[in-house]
């Protein structure tokens, strides 16, 4: 069976892995120290890299960003050391960037740190996104559109190994003149606001007074901060996200919201009366509209009598088709260059 497209990188990393000699039968090359048998893996899902590298002889520690069916996430990988370390090329050059300079920050002189990835991930050019002092990468191996690069650390990397030291902030305007906002590398529409984004916010209307709101998917939290901006006394509203940097994003633009690290609304307590989403559409590259049908399916179980759900999309997706399947009302309100946003209920309000 053909392995999902996201899946091939590190099954091809995991080949080499597999085939290069066990820790220690290496020749040790002086004066760098023999390689320790742990192995950090920097966000990848897949199960294979970790597998083959357990069955080689190395203890292997993952970090995951994104919080994972069976798996643990957080903001910040483990401090190490580590032997060696293995990244997993992210879709954003920012975040390869972040990433390798984490790797590095993880191992000591003479280790290794590898980066391995597909063509239409960038690996190809990828070389540049190593820090300084790390010597330059040599591809290890080259294998159905996927690359291996390594590389040997010489030198601490420049910067504070620290989240905070990759803050990114930029104005945002959502129509209430431009605020200072948030982000980190990797997380949805870095240092900008993104059209689909902005047409949903030019839907929320003004909500009264006791209002609970839930903003799924809400990455640095700026719809949230707009709907928040535009309701009355007493408005409660919940961020879930399954990306911890965001979340760490959304905590710094919303002080003292309530943010919930999570992937289903079915987990929630609810009730809530209007659930706003720019919901995630690709994973990977292939796109997917598998979030988005959950998210649909479980709402009615969280939504208060008269609640409702607000979603934008691109206008040529299925999404009306999805909505129509669970709520017996739903509507196009607002219609705007590729995009479009539905709201759909249970009854009319
Ligand atoms: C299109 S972005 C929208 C972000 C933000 N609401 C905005 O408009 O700027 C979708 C967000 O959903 C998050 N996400 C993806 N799958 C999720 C899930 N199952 N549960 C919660 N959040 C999810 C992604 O990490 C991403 O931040």
């Amino acid at each position: 069976m053909t392995p999902p497209h996201g899946e091939i990188p590190s099954q091809v990393a995991a080949e080499w892995a597999r085939r290069r000699p066990p820790p220690g039968d290496e020749a040790p090359t002086p004066p760098a120290p023999p390689p320790a048998p742990t192995a950090l893996v920097l966000g990848d899902p897949a199960p294979h890299l970790p597998r083959a590298l357990a069955r080689t002889g190395y203890a292997v520690t993952r970090w995951l960003r994104h919080l994972t069916r069976g798996q643990l996430c957080s903001p910040w990988p483990p401090p190490g050391p580590f032997g060696e370390v293995w990244v997993r090329m992210p879709r954003s050059s920012q975040e390869a960037v972040m990433l390798l300079h984490a790797a590095a920050a993880r191992v000591g002189g003479g280790a290794r740190i590898h980066l391995y990835g597909a063509r239409n991930e960038g690996i190809r050019s990828a070389a540049r996104h190593f820090p300084e002092g790390t010597e330059p990468p040599v591809t290890l191996l080259i294998k159905r559109r996927c690359r291996v690069l390594a590389t040997t650390r010489r030198a601490p990397p420049p910067r504070p190994d620290a989240l905070d030291s990759w803050e990114i902030r930029a104005p945002v305007d959502w129509g209430a003149g431009p605020r200072d906002w948030i982000f980190y590398p990797g997380v949805f529409a870095c240092g900008r606001l993104d059209p689909a984004t902005a047409l949903l916010i030019d839907c929320i209307p003004a909500l009264p007074t006791g209002t609970r709101l839930l903003d799924f998917g809400a990455g640095t939290g700026v719809v949230a901060a707009a709907a928040l901006e535009r309701a009355g006394h007493g408005t409660q509203a919940v961020l879930l996200e399954r990306d911890a940097i965001s979340l760490v994003a959304a905590s710094r633009n919303l002080p003292g919201a309530n943010l919930v690290l999570g992937r289903r609304v079915a987990a929630l307590p609810g009730p809530f009366d209007l659930i706003v989403s720019n919901p995630p559409i690709h994973a990977g590259s292939a796109q997917n509209l598998h979030t988005v049908e959950e998210l649909v399916r479980e709402a009615p179980g969280v939504l208060a009598p008269g609640g409702r759900l607000m979603v934008v999309a691109q206008r040529r997706l299925p999404v009306p088709r999805i909505l129509e399947r669970t709520f017996p009302l739903m509507n196009t309100i607002a219609d705007r260059e590729s995009f479009r946003v539905w709201e759909a209920g249970r009854r009319r309000h």
